[in-house]
């Protein structure tokens, strides 16, 4: 859960929703490491008493060319913290920069169009375009960038659908294809311009184990052959050991950061913060104080 204001915060912007698309050209793009980095990260939503600090402080810098995992329970500001990363929402307070770029010295216009050419975005409710057909929904990152199909993206394009198993789904719209369908779906859009950072929000929430595995390796793939910066928000101790690296959010904190984690790893540090966060357990912190570079803030 988020927690309570105790003093009257600033309102809050609530903008985008529009999917993110991308600019074949704003891939050669070079900027500096990390990838993303957050300032002092804070969303507030609501007022005065009923004000909730989704995020209280975030600070992070992530890696061009790694994969991370973002873990939490569910209302520990995981999905706020993955929008304003990507410049889908705006912060209270705090700064956001997307390799060399301040997005939030960014008007709307600029930020839709970076949004655009170099981020990649899975949402956890797939936001996919009901009208459109899985490939069309696939392609949309083109379409809007006004990029004509070329041979490398038809190619790519093929690679995505056959590692997805989608292959038999395209001419389906979103309302003819499963849950995990329309994932995937969601997944290859988002793979499609090969984006600066790819943000994906809980990818295989929808999927069963082997297709969730699949889809997994193939992110795991982009990393490592593509150098795709990839950043999954995921409450599975397993999807999570595909990572790099685990960052652990509790109360819109930063509550722990493991590197090279193992299901067994990332089971301890989520087991760790339960009982950190029950007010009934004496051994709590000290778990806690087991993950690798924790940062435990005093609650
Ligand atoms: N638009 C909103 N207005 C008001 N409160 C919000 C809004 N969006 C999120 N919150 C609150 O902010 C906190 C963090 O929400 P968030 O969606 O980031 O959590 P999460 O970690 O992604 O959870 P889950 O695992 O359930 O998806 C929660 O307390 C939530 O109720
Ligand atoms: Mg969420």
């Amino acid at each position: 859960m988020g927690r309570r204001a105790d003093e009257a915060p600033l309102p809050t912007v609530d903008t985008m929703t529009t999917p993110p698309t991308s600019n074949p050209v704003a891939i050669q793009a070079t900027t500096p490491s990390p990838a993303v980095t957050a300032s002092d990260l804070r969303k507030t939503y609501g007022r005065g008493e009923t004000a909730v600090h989704a995020l209280d402080g975030v600070s992070l810098a992530l890696h061009r060319g790694h994969f991370t995992a973002i873990m939490g329970a569910s209302g520990s500001g995981k999905s706020t913290l993955l929008h304003l990363l990507a410049g889908l929402d705006s912060a209270t307070s705090g700064t956001v920069h997307l390799g060399g770029t301040d997005l939030t010295a960014l008007d709307d216009d600029a930020l839709t169009v970076l949004r655009r050419e170099r981020v990649g975005f899975v949402f956890q409710a797939f936001n996919l375009l009901p009208m459109l057909t899985a490939e069309q929904n696939i392609t949309l990152p083109l379409e809007l960038a006004g990029a004509r199909m070329n041979a490398e993206h038809r190619a790519w394009l093929d690679r995505l659908v056959a590692t997805l198993g989608l292959r038999d789904r395209l001419t389906h719209r979103p309302s003819e294809l499963s849950g995990g369908q329309q994932q995937r779906v969601a997944i290859a859009r988002a793979l499609l311009t090969q984006p600066d950072v790819v943000f994906a929000d809980e990818p295989t929430g929808n999927l069963d184990s082997r297709s969730g595995a699949e889809v997994l390796s193939f992110l795991r793939t982009c990393v490592r052959e593509l150098g795709q910066t990839v950043v999954m928000v995921t409450h599975d101790a397993q999807a999570a050991s595909y990572a790099d690296r685990v960052v652990l959010v509790a109360d819109g904190r930063i509550a722990g950061d493991l590197s090279d984690p193992t299901p067994e790893r990332v089971q301890v540090a989520l087991d760790a913060l339960r009982s950190a966060d029950s007010p009934r357990s004496s051994g709590g912190l000290r778990g806690a104080e087991i993950l690798h570079g924790a940062s435990l803030e005093a609650r």
